[in-house]
């Protein structure tokens, strides 16, 4: 079943009252485009996610109002597949100033390794070409600043695809706390559960390394505490974090360099299989000898210098405290979640993926303090990232109505986001509480 919109929104205004959906924006998604004209759109980084969600998706629903004019990636071999695979069939590029310079784009996706989201940004503002970038937006605090400036300066637009707030359920607990039923929210503890496939394959991958994806206080944890600074409509603090490495890298006590060339194949709960997927052996293992990139790395490298484990105390400027942990080995992959607010309990238990069926894939709960529970209906949906995929590309491409707090991740919270995680790896490898103010000048 797909979501309805307009279903959707009268369960809404039941469970969270009228106040919450009064107000609504006016209609223009950001980068929708302008009567008649279809915008140019070029891609940078054409690995999984810029081909199927940025690349054949789009292609597949929007393309009445763009025009896929070009992509870009440093992997020569890669960049010739895409088109194939997006469904175009457009130049391929290496180098992101000559694509500018030949097709003039006047929408860029950036789909890159993180660390190279900030300069690809930069440049592509200061050619007065607007941006949709992934997140992590950047991966340090230099690089955040520096995208700060330059939007500014530029006066282009940025939109961080932050995607975990379009997910209907994530768009009812917002309307639950805008509602007032559980009073101030003074407290949340939120631990986010990575199981030993997804968590596991950060492993395998660039993520591993710190200097790629700033860690998963970056790379993963920026989507959750995007949630958490929208769910409170407040900005973080200070943080304090700890994190360690349990399972992976070199806790290993045998290794290789991918899972394909492993002598120790059987004897490993970890071992994949790439060659079983004729798409990530095309993308992945048929452009191997343009890069030395494996795709199927080994989890016990020594290299790997990222925490799977980590845990952090978070302060709000509204002064909300945050208790979070994230774990990348577990047997479960989902999330449990809590408001402690000063007339009840929002919580939430979210069942990605188990080894046993649950009775339903969100439980959602509101207490009130001296009360009763009240279970809350959650939208059953189909899609990416809990339907919040489709939901952000609409508002994106389409002109489409939407309340005010469902308005599309500015560069400011995308630099938030990312802070909270960056402040936590500080924290972490300086042993130190750490403020967001000491970081950047928003
Ligand atoms: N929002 C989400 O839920 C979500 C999900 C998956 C991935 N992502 C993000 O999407 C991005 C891409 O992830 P992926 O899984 O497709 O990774 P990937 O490794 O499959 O693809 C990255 C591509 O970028 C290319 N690249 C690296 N540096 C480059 C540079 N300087 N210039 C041009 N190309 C460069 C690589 O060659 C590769 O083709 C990441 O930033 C990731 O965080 C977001």
């Amino acid at each position: 079943m797909t979501f309805d919109r307009s279903v959707s929104r009268r369960d809404f205004v039941r469970a969270a009252g009228s106040a919450a959906v009064a107000t609504l924006a006016a209609p223009g998604g950001l980068f929708a485009s302008p009567a008649q004209a279809k915008r140019r759109y070029a891609m940078i980084g054409t690995g999984d996610r810029g081909t199927s969600m940025w690349g054949a998706d789009v292609v597949r629903r929007y393309g009445d109002v763009l025009e896929f004019v070009g992509v870009c990636d440093i992997n020569p071999k890669r960049a010739a597949l895409a088109p194939s695979l997006i469904g175009v069939s457009c130049p391929t590029f290496t180098d992101l100033d000559e694509m500018c310079d030949r097709v003039k784009p006047d929408l860029l996706v950036v789909t890159t390794v993180d660390a190279y989201h900030a300069p690809i940004i930069v440049k592509a503002l200061e050619r007065g070409i607007d941006v949709l970038t992934e997140k992590p937006m950047v991966i340090d605090e230099q690089q955040c600043q520096a995208v700060l400036d330059a939007e500014k300066r530029t006066g282009r637009k940025i939109v961080v695809t932050f995607n975990y707030r379009f997910a209907p359920k994530h768009q009812l607990i917002k309307e639950i706390l805008l509602s007032g039923e559980i009073g101030r929210v003074h407290s949340v503890d939120f631990h986010w559960y990575l199981d030993v496939y997804h968590g596991a394959d950060y492993f395998r991958r660039w993520h591993r390394l710190k200097a790629k994806g700033g860690t998963l206080w970056v790379h993963k944890a920026s989507h959750h505490f995007d949630l958490i600074n929208w769910w409170l409509g407040a900005d973080p603090v200070e943080v304090r974090a700890f994190g360690s490495l349990h399972v992976y890298g070199r806790n290993g006590t045998q290794r290789s360099t991918t899972c394909r060339a492993c002598p120790h194949k059987k004897a490993c709960r970890f071992y994949y299989d790439i060659t079983t997927s004729e798409r990530r052996m095309k993308l992945y293992v048929g452009c191997e000898d343009a890069d030395g990139y494996h795709r199927d790395g080994c989890v016990f490298r020594e290299d790997v210098d990222i925490y799977d484990s980590m845990n952090g105390l978070v302060t709000y400027s509204n002064g909300v405290t945050m208790t979070y942990s994230t774990n990348a080995f577990l047997p479960i992959e989902g999330y449990r979640l809590a408001f402690n607010g000063e007339k009840g309990r929002l919580e939430v238990r979210d069942y990605e993926r188990q080894s046993w069926k649950p009775e339903v894939e969100t439980e959602i709960a509101v207490m009130r303090s001296f009360g009763e529970r009240r279970i809350v209906p959650v939208p059953a949906v189909q899609g990416g990232h809990g339907g919040g995929d489709d939901r952000m590309r609409d508002q994106i491409f389409r002109k489409v109505d939407v309340p005010d707090y469902m308005r599309l991740p500015d560069s400011r919270a995308g630099a938030l986001a990312c802070l909270t995680g960056i402040a936590a790896r500080k924290s972490v490898e300086d042993k130190r509480p750490v403020k967001i103010a000491e970081l950047v000048r928003l």
